[in-house]
């Protein structure tokens, strides 16, 4: 065990990295509403002597742990964008020039090209939506199970399709792709809907939301890669599919890392590795 973590404070979840016996990583989660949590879990574990830190929330983490270990800040994008290129560089990606669409609890999108990198936009639409829209509509609040039944769930009732308003009619783009999330509703005047396909078109709606952004800065930049990441693809095959088959639809390549929530974390135990 290496005497070096990474946290990376997020809005929603509190990631943790560090390296074990055998050099691997290891990784853990903490809700971000109770940072004693991550105290206890510090104080419970006397290997940890120096900790790399980043994410919005890394003051009031700092206040909640006042501890005299070394810690090391680094900036959230710094942070996650060496994580990122750690993460391709251990997956067997090379790519020199991509956009990374960071799906935390909002979303942050980027570019990188080489070693240089800078922000070029982002939607609130995220993680957060994903779950404060599932729980106000169903009452389901689990990350896991919004996850689990949106995958068992069907968008048919809820969403008008393209093929859905061209009825007869050659559409002129392809007839499956979303013309309104949830917009079928009011046509159809059906008020009762299943919990897993409400889920389901949830899913889709910030899903879309963010693959239609995510591409306008592919093209705008002219790459063909966009690397998605965060806690919100995590355990959710649902969400990578939706956001998989729309980027391929439209000429571009969609990367998902194992552990792409932990980018942040990953960059600031680097960092702090670095600068020892
Ligand atoms: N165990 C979990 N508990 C709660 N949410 C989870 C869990 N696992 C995945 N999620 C999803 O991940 C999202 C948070 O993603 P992530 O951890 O990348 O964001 P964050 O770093 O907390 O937020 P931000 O980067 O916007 O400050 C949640 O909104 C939720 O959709
Ligand atoms: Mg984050």
């Amino acid at each position: 065990m290496q005497n070096v973590i990474g946290i990376d404070a997020g809005g929603t979840l509190t990631k943790v990295v560090y390296i074990n016996e055998n050099n691997d990583l290891e990784y853990k989660i903490f809700p971000s509403n109770d940072f004693s949590k991550v105290k206890d879990w510090i104080e419970a574990n006397p290997f940890i002597e120096e900790i790399g830190l980043t994410g919005g929330r890394t003051q009031q983490l700092l206040e909640v742990l006042n501890t005299m270990k070394s810690i090391q800040y680094l900036v959230e994008f710094e942070a996650t964008i060496k994580g990122v290129q750690y993460l391709l560089e251990k997956d067997g990606h090379a790519i020199e020039r991509s956009i990374i669409t960071n799906i935390g609890t909002g979303t942050s999108i980027h570019y990188m090209e080489g070693k240089n990198h800078f922000r070029v936009g982002g939607t609130g639409v995220g993680g957060g939506t994903l779950t404060g829209l599932s729980t106000i509509m169903t009452g389901i609040s689990n990350f896991n199970e919004i996850t689990t039944r949106a995958s068992q769930g069907n968008r048919d009732s809820i969403d008008l399709f393209v093929k859905d308003i061209f009825q007869g009619m050659e559409p002129p783009i392809e007839g499956h792709l979303t013309a309104s999330n949830f917009g079928k509703v009011n046509i159809t005047k059906k008020k009762e809907h299943e919990e897993n396909d409400l889920l389901a078109t949830v899913q889709a709606l910030v899903g879309e939301v963010i693959t239609t952004l995510s591409i306008q800065f592919a093209e705008e930049k002219k790459t063909e890669a966009i690397v998605y990441i965060g806690s919100t693809l995590q355990n959710n095959d649902h969400l990578k599919k939706v956001i998989g088959n729309y980027t391929k639809l439209k000429k571009h390549n969609p990367i998902f890392l194992p552990n792409c929530g932990f980018t942040g974390a990953i960059g600031a135990l680097l960092n702090k590795v670095e600068s020892k």
